[in-house]
């Protein structure tokens, strides 16, 4: 994990970090959910410290490495929870929330609910930011999924074409727009700009 954090930090460029915290309020509640060990989180705390992150994963081992991280940076403006993205209910609104890497984690018959949820909990204009895997191209595909089975063996993978997940978007309540992500590695990353509509 030490390991993969040195590199994934290594090699992110501030461009790919700024592409999602552009949409992000600099103050006030924000939700990211499948925070995995808290690489994003922490940052986007960290950056602007009147901004409220809360991480939600699945993962236990993950979330005690994220809070292990945010006392040694001092951080008071980030808190982790585990919990399972599928028992997400909007229980109180914030601005924004992001989902990075998570949605071909989540059993597809979940994700629309799971959609539903969020939007529940934005107000018409909060910000929905979605980074996930496109089916094409398909080696692009293939080197993600065996990297997503390197990192994590038991868990299971659906990718969504990017249409259907922007479809699924808009089905849930916002108004969306999305482009490809520049990364070093080649994954076939679209970032989803959902908008919630009124
Ligand atoms: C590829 S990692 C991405 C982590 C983080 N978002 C990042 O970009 O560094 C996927 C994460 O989703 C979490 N996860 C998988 N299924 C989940 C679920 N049903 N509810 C919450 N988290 C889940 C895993 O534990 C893992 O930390």
């Amino acid at each position: 994990m030490r390991a993969y954090c040195w590199a994934r930090f290594g090699i992110l460029r501030q461009r790919f970090l700024d592409e999602i915290g552009q949409y992000l309020p600099p103050e006030g509640p924000v939700l990211d959910i499948g925070c995995g060990f808290g690489l994003f989180s922490l940052y986007y705390a960290l950056a602007e410290p009147r901004r409220l992150v809360r991480g939600v994963d699945l993962s236990r081992r993950r979330i005690a490495m994220a809070r292990r991280a945010a006392a040694r940076l001092g951080l008071d403006n980030v808190a982790y929870e585990e919990g399972d993205a599928r028992d997400f209910k909007g229980d109180g609104e914030v601005l924004a929330a992001y989902m990075l890497d998570i949605v071909h984690h989540i059993p597809p018959g979940a994700v629309r609910p799971l959609l539903a949820q969020l939007r529940r909990c934005l107000p018409a204009g909060g910000m929905l930011l979605v980074k996930d895997v496109d089916t094409r191209p398909a080696p692009k595909r293939w080197f993600t999924w065996a990297l997503d089975k390197l990192m994590a063996p038991g868990t299971p993978v659906h990718y969504w074409a990017a249409d259907a997940l922007q479809a699924a978007l808009g089905d849930s309540g916002f108004r969306v727009r999305r482009h490809l992500m520049v990364d070093v590695l080649p994954y076939p990353h679209v970032l989803f700009v959902c908008e919630a509509t009124g």
